[in-house]
């Protein structure tokens, strides 16, 4: 029996996130480019008689409101076990912000309750369950630089985009990810104009520059105009030198990039002031340092 151990869960920013429309499931098709980085929340799992999930954040739900427990009782089912797990989180990623955190935390669950139940799941097992979870969820079993399609679970991971020097801001807003998408009002698709559309984002991924490139977040118009809050982050950390920033997901967080450690400690300093606002110095994690931390082998 393994003894007990602690695996990182790295949050998520969509360096592009385009809507593509509204699909008869009454969900959107979207086009995205995900981002691993260096914030990271902690899991702990021991072996116990019970499933238990207990957070140093009193206000998180431990029960199956949280992606934790859910993954977990998924894998339990799918392979019949009876064992439990005594699992710890230690929350850092803010959530709700756009980041990613429980789907990540979701994924992250999945890959060490395997190890600690020692089950013989295959990646693909672990990939239909994380479908099922949320919609970043699959992103999270793959981490690097990645497409995400179709509902945002449909993964083509590609080069990774090496970003040493970034700034994550997330204001104290709490923005629902499904009232971001009404906003949008977003057209009905027809899988011809998707197809088409899907073509043309991919020539545009091949040449996305993060440093000079627009980036492109298509939640960004309406959640700027509900919270004006978000639209100043992003204004602020251009105003002290990033050379590029957009929201991730449906924010609240901004993430910013730097051309070099000095400005990003310098915008750091400056954002002192900002006492509503947490901030993040991170970096890009490729796709080989998340499976090597999460050891996480295809
Ligand atoms: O996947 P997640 O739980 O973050 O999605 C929250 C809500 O956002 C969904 O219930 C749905 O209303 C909306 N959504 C959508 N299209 C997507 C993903 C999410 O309309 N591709």
């Amino acid at each position: 029996m393994p003894p007990g151990f602690t695996l990182p869960s790295f949050a998520k920013i969509n360096l592009l996130l385009k809507i593509l429309g509204k699909r008869e499931d009454g969900f959107h098709e979207l086009f995205t480019v995900f981002q691993t980085v260096s914030l990271h929340d902690s899991l702990t799992f021991e072996l116990s008689d019970r499933l238990t999930l207990t957070s140093d954040r009193k206000y998180l739900p431990t029960d199956e409101r949280n992606l934790i427990i859910r993954a977990a009782k998924a894998l339990q089912q799918r392979f019949g076990l009876t064992t439990g797990a005594a699992i710890y989180l230690e929350k850092r990623i803010p959530s709700p912000g756009g980041l990613g955190g429980g789907s990540s935390n979701a994924a992250a669950a999945l890959i060490g309750l395997r190890t600690l139940w020692g089950i013989e799941a295959t990646n693909s097992d672990l990939q239909s369950i994380a479908a099922e979870l949320g919609s970043d969820a699959s992103f999270f079993l793959h981490g690097g630089t990645a497409i995400g399609t179709g509902r945002g679970g449909f993964i083509d991971p590609i080069d990774d985009m090496s970003e040493p020097y970034m700034l994550i801001v997330t204001p104290d807003v709490n923005v629902s990810t499904k009232t971001a998408f009404r906003r949008i009002n977003a057209a009905t698709l027809t899988k011809a104009a998707s197809n088409h559309t899907l073509q043309v984002c991919r020539s545009e991924v091949e040449s996305l520059d993060l440093r000079h490139s627009a980036l492109i977040n298509d939640f960004e118009a309406s959640v700027f105009s509900a919270y004006p809050e978000i639209e100043r982050v992003k204004d602020t950390l251009l105003g002290l030198g990033a050379v590029n920033a957009a929201m991730s997901g449906s924010g609240a967080s901004v993430f910013a990039i730097f051309d070099k450690e000095e400005t990003r400690q310098a915008a750091l300093k400056a954002l002192d002031n900002e006492v509503n606002w947490r901030k993040f110095a991170v970096a890009a994690i490729s796709r080989s340092e998340y499976r090597e931390a999460l050891k996480f082998v295809l």
